[in-house]
């Protein structure tokens, strides 16, 4: 295991009718005028909304709202976002949605108190400082909740970045299942890929004796692969809801990532699918991570073996390992298809003459180094075969 430093300070507010709470919590965490920041519209539909500012009234909190975040959230509305909170005075900024909306709060939050540009921070700055940032999650999926990190992506040029910083971890997260069963299957289904791709790409390290993290990611990976059938099957289970949206929050708290490297190929091979078609990030995930693993997978078969044994209950083949390995690709590719994700370009609306282009703006775009690096370092050649293997 390797030296780490483990900082997660966010209040997390667990369970029902706790969006309620949102009043008391900004007040605890000193806001007095807030920026409600929300997507398109499925928080004004359910009555959330409404019920949030409610909650801010009654403790006397003025407020200011602005909606409209898309899903992979676009820079122009983090700009207009940062001008709203210098012109209203803005002191806190709550994010009432997904992951795009806390990620398009996040930016807004560390450009209000920062001279330059935002955009610096997506282009490897870290965040050293921001305004104060509570949310109101209503999908498990990205982990942005407990996580200090924030994706955008930069119109010009469909660049889709991700930027960092301790400042950017939410002060307090409200976690309600219940909001959570006003989801689509299919975004419910593209929330459970995004969460065991977080998993994933923990597990896939090449620090030594890690059993702890291990075993904490196999805990977290057996629950989704439990429980995710039966909120597809019954969008009303509360119990199965509660218990993916924790295992959403713990999976990417990086409580069970510390101490050891980790891979992240297949995040920055999806965001180039994401930018390109506006495709749900879960569900350019699903595609990518079998197409990624088999690609690392000779680098190091055991730890694909031990992910096939352990999580997907393969039988271990001591005399070919690297069977057991690629069954345990198999068994994520077909329960991923089993929750009605897509399995190949064609089922996501990719097309096979745009790889060149992806592959240009994943190592070259906006700043790149012409390489990638995670479990393992991938060139051109590299990614344009990962790519080619999805189609
Ligand atoms: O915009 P509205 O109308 O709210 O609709 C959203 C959106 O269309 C809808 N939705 C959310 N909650 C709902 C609901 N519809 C009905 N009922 C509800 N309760 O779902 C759609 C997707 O929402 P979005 O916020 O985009 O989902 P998600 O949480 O998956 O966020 C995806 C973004 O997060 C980034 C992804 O790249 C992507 O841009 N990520 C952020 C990370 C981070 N900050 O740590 C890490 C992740 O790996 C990820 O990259
Ligand atoms: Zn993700």
């Amino acid at each position: 295991m390797e030296n780490f430093d483990f900082y997660s300070p966010t209040c997390f507010v667990f369970g029902k009718e706790t969006e309620n709470r949102a009043g008391e919590l900004i007040k605890r965490f000193g806001g007095s005028k807030v920026l409600i920041h929300y997507g398109g519209g499925s928080v004004v539909r359910s009555g959330l909304l409404d019920r949030v500012k409610s909650s801010l009234s009654a403790e006397g909190i003025s407020f200011v709202e602005l909606g409209g975040v898309k899903p992979n959230p676009r820079s122009g509305l983090v700009y207009e976002g940062i001008d709203l909170c210098r012109k209203e005075g803005v002191d806190f900024l709550l994010a009432v949605g997904g992951g795009s909306t806390i990620d398009s709060s996040k930016a807004i939050a560390a450009g209000v108190v920062y001279d330059g540009d935002f955009w610096d921070f997506y282009q490897g700055k870290r965040i050293e400082k921001a305004l104060p940032v509570g949310t109101v999650l209503t999908i498990a999926a990205a982990g942005s909740e407990g996580s200090g990190d924030s994706v955008i992506t930069k119109e010009e040029g469909m660049f889709k970045r991700g930027a960092s910083g301790d400042a950017i971890r939410p002060k307090f997260s409200i976690l309600n299942p219940e909001l959570t069963q006003t989801l689509p299957p299919y975004q419910t289904a593209c929330g459970i890929t995004d969460i065991m791709a977080h998993l994933y790409e923990r597990y896939l390290t090449n620090s030594k004796d890690v059993e702890v993290t291990d075993r904490l990611i196999e805990a977290l990976l057996l629950t989704m692969i439990n429980e995710g059938p039966k909120v597809i099957a019954d969008p009303d289970n509360y119990q199965a809801r509660a218990n993916i949206m924790w295992a959403g929050t713990m999976a990417h708290t990086n409580a069970c990532g510390v101490g050891r490297s980790q891979d992240w190929l297949s995040h920055m091979i999806e965001h180039e699918l994401s930018a390109q078609y506006d495709c749900a990030h879960g569900a350019g995930l699903a595609v990518t991570m079998p197409a990624v693993f088999s690609y690392e997978l000779s680098h190091n078969v055991m730890r694909f073996a031990q992910a096939a044994v352990r999580i997907w209950g393969c039988q271990m083949d001591f005399e070919n390992p690297e069977r057991t390995a690629r069954a345990g690709i198999e068994a994520l590719r077909n329960y991923l298809c089993s929750i009605g994700m897509p399995k190949n370009f064609a089922e996501l609306g990719a097309k096979e003459e745009d790889i060149p282009k992806m592959v240009q703006s994943l190592l070259y775009g906006d700043g790149g180094s012409g390489k990638i690096s995670g479990f393992i370092t991938l060139g051109e050649e590299d990614c344009t075969k990962i790519y080619q293997a999805m189609v």
